[in-house]
């Protein structure tokens, strides 16, 4: 998912050119916007943290760009590619090093495993729009 701040400020197809030629096949992408309880519905793994609501409230501050990617090993090689949740810490080259801004507005989000990709992505996407 391109978050707001990186599809704001005009990366979104920066990103997508990246993710494309690092081999992954785009299955389903759309633009759209998460309302506050939609984000925390999102977001619910983090709801005791302390970043929550800063979070639910920047993560539905604008537009933003859901995909469904198809790879081998695709969610090893996504997080490899997007860098570390902190772009302070993340590896140049990667699309958080090149485009995040924070901590919290750090461009993009990736699923952390096969289980939570099919999760997420049913959360934007039907099987219809899946190809
Ligand atoms: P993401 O990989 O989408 O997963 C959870 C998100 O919470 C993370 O990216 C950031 O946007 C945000 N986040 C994680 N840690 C912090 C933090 N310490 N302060 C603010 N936001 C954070």
């Amino acid at each position: 998912m391109i978050k707001p701040d990186a599809v704001a400020e005009g990366h979104t197809g920066a990103i997508l050119k990246m993710i494309e030629e690092a081999g992954f096949r785009v299955v389903a992408m759309k633009k759209t916007q998460l309302t506050p309880e939609r984000a925390g519905q999102f977001y619910a793994v983090h709801k005791e943290r302390p970043f929550y609501n800063d979070l639910c409230d920047y993560m539905s501050s604008g537009a933003i760009v859901p995909m469904i990617l198809e790879k081998e090993n695709a969610v090893t090689d996504f997080r490899t590619l997007i860098g570390a949740t902190n772009p302070a810490n993340a590896d140049e080259g990667t699309i958080r090093k090149l485009f995040a801004k924070s901590i919290e507005a750090n461009a993009i989000h990736g699923s952390d495993s096969d289980e939570n990709a099919s999760i997420e992505g049913s959360f934007f996407f039907a099987s219809t729009e899946q190809y």
